[in-house]
């Protein structure tokens, strides 16, 4: 543990990690996070100060120059490029002048428009379920139905490599949770086995993600599905990262393996392919009815603006309407590995994420700063977000990269990768 002491050494030297632990006082953690944290602003390896829309190319203010500079984006989340799609934005404007800019109270209250309404059959709809709540974020939508469908006694068991929101709805809930190594189907029979040999008519959900946020890898749905069955537990499914990105017309996960119908529990949220904020659940009608009760993410948080609303509904007419969108993200993620793989570097990808791991002894922030410096935009993952020697880059495609900006990234990857050594 860092003492205090230790404040006038430099703090470059470490890590997240090192700061993630009980603090004697608040002194101690303000006098030792806030340089570090400072100091990782300054390099520009967090929080790095864009000046114009989420695109394909952004402009980021330096720091210390305060010099603005243009980058491509392979660090964005906004897989469709829907955060900035003319349509999108006239649709949200639109909203701004019908409805203001806010409803100033919650969804149970005040906070339930005709668009919020609208929004909530259109999700419904397409998850092919009766009902369908919204949330302010995707973290409210987890922590809202683990806490408000599970009580104590009752079981929740998950991938060990789920989204920190649902960790912290197992903090808040009284329920008890088992995790099971990542994709392992084999130790995910052994824990309902056990489970139901103990509890065999407690409540029991099974959560996984349909992709996963880190490596990109898909969840093997069917064979989680048939073993859920068996043993009497529900199956909620994170769609953070495979909504707008699997499936024929991108509806996600389930639609890739064909089994819309076949999840209890869909979650997922606005903040990726739909390029703004906000979250949902859907489900069978009256689990949506007890959720607008019993979860209280959204019972007692504020709903979302009108205007986001009608832009996420104006975001699925235009995925309708626009599926060579969807083409050419898939397009852009084969060109961006077909390279990469050509020059060296070992990558598994499945979706949208495309992982690249780095060495344990190397830098991460040294090795972020040079790809700014070099103009790409490019968010690395470390511990303990991930495993110490998983440490990684990890590109998010976009629909929206041009072919001119992925040869520019490439022949950044293949500089840097010879100047550290990471070519294998
Ligand atoms: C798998 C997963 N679930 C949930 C969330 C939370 O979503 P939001 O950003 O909408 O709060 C994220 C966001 O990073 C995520 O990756």
């Amino acid at each position: 543990m860092i003492q205090q002491e230790e404040n006038t050494r430099h703090l470059e030297n470490f890590s997240f990690a090192d700061f993630l632990h009980e603090w004697h006082t608040l002194e101690d953690k303000y006098s030792l996070v806030s340089p570090f944290i400072q100091g990782l602003v300054q390099n520009g390896y967090v929080m790095r100060e864009v000046t114009g829309p989420a695109q394909n190319r952004v402009k980021i203010r330096d720091q210390v120059s305060q010099k603005e500079t243009e980058v491509i984006m392979l660090g964005s989340n906004n897989y469709l490029g829907l955060a900035n799609e003319p349509e999108l934005v006239e649709a949200t404007v639109q909203a701004v002048r019908e409805y203001g800019i806010g409803c100033g109270g919650p969804p149970l209250l005040n906070g339930t428009t005709t668009l919020h309404r609208k929004l909530e059959k259109k999700i419904a709809e397409k998850k092919k379920c009766g009902d369908a709540m919204l949330f302010a974020s995707g973290y409210a939508a987890n922590v809202g139905w683990s806490t408000g469908l599970l009580g104590s006694g009752d079981y929740l068991i998950y991938d060990s490599q789920s989204h920190a929101s649902l960790h912290d709805g197992m903090k808040m809930g009284s329920f008890r949770s088992i995790p099971f190594a990542h994709n392992n189907i084999q130790e995910l029979r052994r824990h309902l086995m056990q489970v139901r040999w103990k509890s065999p008519y407690t409540n029991v959900i099974v959560c996984v993600e349909g992709v996963y946020s880190m490596d990109g890898d898909i969840a093997p749905l069917p064979e989680i599905r048939q073993i859920c069955t068996k043993y009497g537990a529900l199956l909620a499914v994170d769609d953070a990262h495979g909504s707008g990105v699997l499936g024929r017309t991108g509806n996600g996960t389930a639609e890739h393996f064909q089994m819309d119908s076949e999840i209890d529990i869909h979650m997922g949220t606005f903040s990726k392919s739909f390029g703004v904020t906000g979250g949902y659940v859907a489900g069978q009608k009256e689990m949506i009815d007890a959720l607008r009760l019993c979860a209280r993410s959204y019972m007692f948080s504020a709903s979302l603006p009108p205007s986001i609303v009608a832009g996420v509904h104006a975001g699925y007419e235009f995925i309708d309407r626009h599926p060579e969108r969807l083409t050419q993200l898939h397009d852009n993620v084969q060109y961006m590995v077909k390279g990469l793989r050509s020059m060296g570097f070992s990558i598994e990808v499945e979706t949208a994420i495309i992982p690249i791991l780095i060495p344990e002894q190397i830098q991460m922030s040294t090795v972020i700063k040079r790809f700014h410096e070099e103009g790409v935009f490019i968010n690395g993952v470390e511990y303990p977000a991930v495993e110490r020697d998983k440490q990684r880059l990890r590109i998010s495609m976009m629909a929206t990269l041009t072919k001119q900006d992925l040869n520019y990234a490439l022949g950044v990857f293949k500089k840097l990768g010879n100047e550290f050594g990471i070519l294998s």
